[in-house]
């Protein structure tokens, strides 16, 4: 029996989780909400939130677990990319707890643990298979060839999909995170109601940051055009009540956009690579209508789709603890003297 203890702290989640096996016995996640006033993230915020959740998160998680700490084989960190501030909590705390239980240490990257999500079910793709990960701080498209093996094959030249949800979400007057939001008022909206521009982006990859622009041009002139013109200006008052009155359908306007540029790089993918499970993971995969999207999309090009159950889409330590459990298989672990990275290049 192989039992691991994981900790994830890349940016505003605190969350621990506890492995055996490659089966997830708990995932907790302890969120910070002192952001949304700031509307995004404040890193020293987060290091000093983190401080003060890791001990009764990772007290929580093992508890839920029903395990002891002799029960540990392994203590599992998000290594890279996040915040760096945020980033040496979970990892000195994860040393700190192997060398007091003399276990070793796995680190993991964050980036593809959102990809490895897709194999915590009982459901799991078999290899090769893509993964499109959009969280709030990437957006790629992801050829994994086992667990120990993947290619980023495409990927955001500009902002990241959830950037884009949380940009729009605040140009609407939203709180942050303003993605869940959109999608809450997307579901009784018209999506064909407004139209937003699809990027004409070479090979894999995307752009989100025009897109943002047709929306804030969008809402100057209170929904009469795309694009720039001072003619149309229009007040303070009558952009809100612009917004006011048609919130539903600019948001699934917005996030059918959103969508039709992600999964046409999907679908350009699954054909430059003959590929046809396919995944999705990150934070905007929690999406309805993303995963409706894809589930759609997927009946009609003859796919297998994948999408984490909704608690391992956003940051949480269940997908660093089932990549972990391959690494341990692997027997790839990392010594004492490990340091965390902000930077997202794969090992
Ligand atoms: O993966 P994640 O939890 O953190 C990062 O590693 O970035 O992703 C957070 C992002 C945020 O931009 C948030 O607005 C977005 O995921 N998000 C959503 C939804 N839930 C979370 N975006 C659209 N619809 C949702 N339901
Ligand atoms: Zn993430």
């Amino acid at each position: 029996m192989i039992t691991i203890l994981a900790i994830e702290s890349s940016c505003d989640e605190t969350s621990a989780s506890v492995c055996r096996d490659g089966k997830i016995l708990s995932n907790f996640i302890a969120n910070q909400t002192i952001h949304e006033k700031y509307g995004g993230v404040v890193p020293e915020l987060a290091s000093r939130a983190h401080m003060q959740n890791i001990v009764p998160v990772v007290d929580a998680a093992i508890k839920e677990a029903g395990i002891h700490l002799s029960d540990i084989d392994a203590v599992a960190f998000t290594q890279a990319p996040g915040l760096i501030g945020s980033l040496l909590v979970g990892t000195q705390f994860a040393k700190s707890m192997a060398m007091a239980l003399n276990k070793p240490l796995i680190a993991v990257h964050h980036m593809q643990a959102h990809v490895l999500a897709n194999l915590i079910a009982d459901e799991k793709p078999s290899f090769p298979f893509l993964c499109l990960t959009v969280s709030g701080g990437h957006t790629q498209i992801v050829l994994c060839e086992s667990p120990s093996s993947m290619k980023v094959i495409g990927e955001t030249i500009d902002d990241a999909a959830g950037e884009a949800f949380d940009k729009s979400a605040k140009l609407l007057g939203l709180p942050y995170p303003g993605g869940p939001l959109i999608d809450k008022y997307a579901t009784s909206g018209n999506a064909q109601r407004f139209s937003f521009p699809e990027p004409q982006i070479p090979e894999l990859n995307f752009s989100f940051s025009g897109l943002k622009t047709s929306i804030l041009y969008f809402l100057q002139n209170a929904g009469s055009s795309n694009v720039y013109k001072e003619e149309f200006l229009a007040t303070e008052d009558e952009k809100k009540k612009f917004i006011a009155d048609n919130l539903n359908d600019i948001c699934a306007s917005i996030q059918n956009r959103i969508i039709s540029i992600l999964l046409n790089k999907l679908k350009k993918a699954a054909l430059q690579t003959g590929v046809t499970n396919v995944c999705i993971a990150g934070g905007v995969s929690a999406n309805s209508g993303l995963r409706k999207a894809l589930q759609e999309t997927g009946e009609k090009m003859g796919w297998q789709t994948y999408i984490p159950a909704f608690q391992y889409c956003t940051d949480n330590a269940g997908m660093i603890a089932i990549t972990a459990y391959y690494k341990y298989l692997n027997k790839d672990f990392t010594d004492l003297s490990v340091s965390p990275s902000a930077k997202a290049e794969w090992s």
